[in-house]
Order: C-alpha cells, then structure tokens, then sequence
C-alpha cells in the first residue's frame, strides 16, 4: 500500500511571522506520530529560519524551486545543495507556475531534475494540461509530453513523487472531481509502467493539486491512484491544512 503524502505549497506568500505562527499552528495539531508523509515547501528566504523547527519532525521542508547547476555564476538561483545545506529533503520541480508564467521548459525541468536527486533532494515533479489543451482532448498527450520529456530510464524514480495538477483547477476553486483526477493518475502510472517497469509505477506516489481543500480531500485521495495532495491556497492556514491531513488519514485508513 503506498502511504499517502500531503504537501503544502505555499507559493509566494506569507511574513515570517505569519510562517512560524502557521508551522506552530499545524505542528499543534498533528497527532504524535502521524500515520501519512507531510512536508512545507516556503519561500527560499524562510526556509533556514523554519529550518530549526522542523529538522527530524513530522513535517518535511522543502523549496519551491532549484537551478540545475551545483554552483558558480547563477545570479539569483539557489543550488541543491544550498538547500541540502540548510535543512532541505524536498523540491518542487515543474509547477505549472514555473512553466507557464516563468517560462520553463521540459529541458531544463529535466536537468533540474536530475540535479536535486543527484544531491541527495526527493523531487515532487508536477505535470498536468491547461483548460484549452484539456478541452481540445489533449490531456493524455500533453501529460506524455511532460513525462517523456523529462523522466526516463537516465532518472530514478525512488525519490520522485509526481504531482498532477490540471493548470486549470489551481487556485481558481474548480477541482477536479474524484474521477476525473483517477483517470488522469492511471494514465500517468500506466505511462510510467511503460517507460519503466510496473514495480517502479505500482510504487511511484501520485499527489492531485488544484484546489484541494478539508472538504474534498478524503473524497480526492479515496481513489485508488490518488496518493497525496499538493495544496496551495488551503496550506496557507493551519485549520484548513489540518483539515486536509485528517481527509488523508481517513482516505489511507479506508484503503487499509
Ligand atoms: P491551489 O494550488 O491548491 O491553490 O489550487 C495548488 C498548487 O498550485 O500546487
């Protein structure tokens, strides 16, 4: 059975002050060992403050972002092995923000990739269609495009979670309904199959994000290639983010 995995990414949010309240809001709340995968990814610039609190606890920390390269002339970027440096296990690689407003592309997603899992970083790699591609019957070919492009036998998927997430479902309120986000997850573990094998697809974690929030997640991560949730908005307070956890833990134990 594959645990289940909750992510809150919190994207360009938050004071300081607001992080740690929200870390001790969610961290009070927990149960003493909890029974489901957790992590934070924060800004760059909160990552080593929080890194105290939660280095060897329930909770993971991770970064939103890494370049590709290990070190040298890279204004403005941050290795992973900065980020490994200061506490770090995770990255996200591919959000659909980074691709769609920042401009990156599948080649340099794949050489980031490679890099974060050659330091040492478990990788949340995230694909999923916009609403133009979706509603042009394109879902299956844009998500063999972001897979193919970027995974493959040259990147080993014992550190990777894939995070599906429909362009159209983040932050815009309108999640995907429970079957739709089953169909897309077979998809990708059945693509995964083929690429690799089907031990390495029958393992690989499957995360939905759009839009996930307390009441939709048992519902979400009930179906059977739902492995997680990479939340947004709904991370950024501990209520909800809570609320989501207990959803994960009821959908693991209603799979047991
Ligand atoms: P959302 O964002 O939960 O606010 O829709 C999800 C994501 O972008 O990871």
């Amino acid at each position: 059975m594959r645990r289940k995995y909750v992510a809150g990414n919190w994207k360009m949010n938050l004071t300081l002050t607001e992080a740690r309240s929200l870390i001790e809001g969610i961290t009070a709340g927990l149960p003493a060992d909890p029974p489901i995968d957790l992590a934070v990814f924060p800004p760059f610039v909160y990552l080593a403050p929080l890194a105290a609190k939660l280095v060897g606890g329930a909770i993971r920390l991770g970064a939103q972002n890494c370049y590709c390269e290990p070190k040298g002339a890279f204004t403005g970027e941050v290795s992973p092995a900065m980020l490994i440096d200061i506490g770090c296990r995770s990255v996200i690689i591919g959000h659909s923000e980074r691709r769609h407003v920042i401009g990156e592309r599948d080649e340099l997603l794949k050489r980031k990739v490679l890099a974060a899992l050659g330091a040492g970083l478990e990788v949340i790699y995230c694909v999923g269609e916009k609403l133009d591609e979706r509603e042009a019957g394109q879902t299956e070919a844009v998500l063999d495009r972001q897979i193919h492009e970027v995974l493959g036998p040259d990147v080993a998927l014992d550190a990777v979670t894939i995070a599906y997430e429909p362009v159209w479902a983040i932050g815009t309120g309108r999640t995907a309904t429970p079957d739709q986000a089953q169909q897309a997850h077979a998809y990708i573990r059945q693509e995964i199959g083929k690429l690799y094998n089907s031990n390495v697809a029958a393992r690989l974690r499957i995360q939905y994000g759009g839009s996930v929030k307390a009441s939709n997640a048992r519902e979400l991560m009930q179906k059977p290639d739902v492995d997680g949730a990479l939340v947004g908005g709904a991370s950024l307070k501990a209520d909800e983010f809570l609320g989501i956890i207990q959803g994960a833990m009821k959908a693991q134990a209603d799979d047991a």
